[in-house]
């Protein structure tokens, strides 16, 4: 099957009612198990990495990797740059093939935002490959992007920002935080529907990993069609390798350590898909 762009994928989602789920990856074992997770659902999906994981293995790596998995597949994939933090770093993943960019200038005030993520929309148009950009600020930990000074997206400005930057998708902050929650997040759901109202492009919903699952499914009735998860898939890679060491403390062979955490990313990512409701979408 193709190695597609999200635009098609977010599109469907959007007119009918579910959403992408899209998986932060690290390494090969990663990509192969979200790739298996969504053929063993029929699912769409999305592949994504952010600059810290593009600066442990670069971007071709991961490009080649998510190509020839997708080529293989017998769903659709997406390859996204998360988090782009530089008008540069998203013209390197352009160039290397990714099949989507996002910017993300949420941390610069709202009419430097506008600037880089116009230019980046920009040079991505005449290629056809789709831009996220984030408006607000979702908090937490990503990475090595820190955020403790979270802010809301205000509907009325995100009318704005993508009249202005001709972005194909929207990331919004309406409470969730990257990384693991003390709690439980408390999402302000009004405001996303009025974004909703206010804005005809796709939403995007950071921060994923801990927010309930019935708070995920609320947020996809009232407009979400990407939703993104990172925190505990990496967690759930880590667990399969730890308790298969455990089990095995002599075991040397990383293919066999590799197959557990593969298994433990798969099973978590198929209970995700079926959150966002893209089983059987493919
Ligand atoms: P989590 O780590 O909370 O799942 O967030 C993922 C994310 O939004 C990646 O952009």
């Amino acid at each position: 099957m193709a190695f597609v762009t999200s635009e098609q994928m977010m599109a469907l989602a959007d007119q009918n009612g579910y959403a992408i789920g899209a998986f932060n990856v690290e390494n090969m074992e990663m990509v192969m198990a979200v790739i298996r997770a969504a053929e063993e659902l029929r699912a769409p999906v999305i592949l994504q990495t952010t600059p810290s994981t593009v600066k442990y293995a670069g971007l071709p790596l991961y490009y080649a990797n998510v190509k020839a998995a997708a080529e293989k597949a017998s769903v659709p994939v997406a390859l996204h740059l998360d988090h782009g933090s530089s008008f540069e770093l998203a013209m390197q993943a352009l160039r290397t093939g990714y099949t989507s960019i996002m910017i993300d200038g949420s941390k610069e005030a709202f009419e430097d935002n506008i600037a880089v993520t116009k230019r980046v929309a920009d040079a991505c148009r005449p290629c056809g490959i789709p831009v996220e950009a984030e408006l607000g600020k979702v908090g937490g930990k990503e990475d090595d992007l820190v955020c403790d000074d979270p802010g809301y997206t205000d509907p009325d400005d995100a009318v704005k920002f993508v009249a202005e930057t001709g972005i194909t998708s929207l990331a919004v902050a309406i409470g969730t935080a990257h990384g693991v929650y003390k709690g439980v997040p408390k999402l302000d759901v009004e405001r996303l529907s009025q974004i909703r109202k206010a804005v005809s492009i796709p939403l995007v919903l950071h921060g994923a990993s801990g927010v309930p699952d019935e708070a995920v499914k609320d947020c996809i009735r009232r407009g979400i069609s990407k939703v993104n998860f990172a925190t505990e898939l990496r967690i759930a890679y880590s667990n399969g390798v730890k308790d298969f060491l455990k089990a095995n403390p002599d075991a040397f062979d990383p293919k066999k350590y590799g197959a557990a955490a593969m298994d433990y990313v798969c099973a978590l990512v198929k209970e995700k898909i079926k959150v966002c409701g893209s089983d059987g979408k493919a």
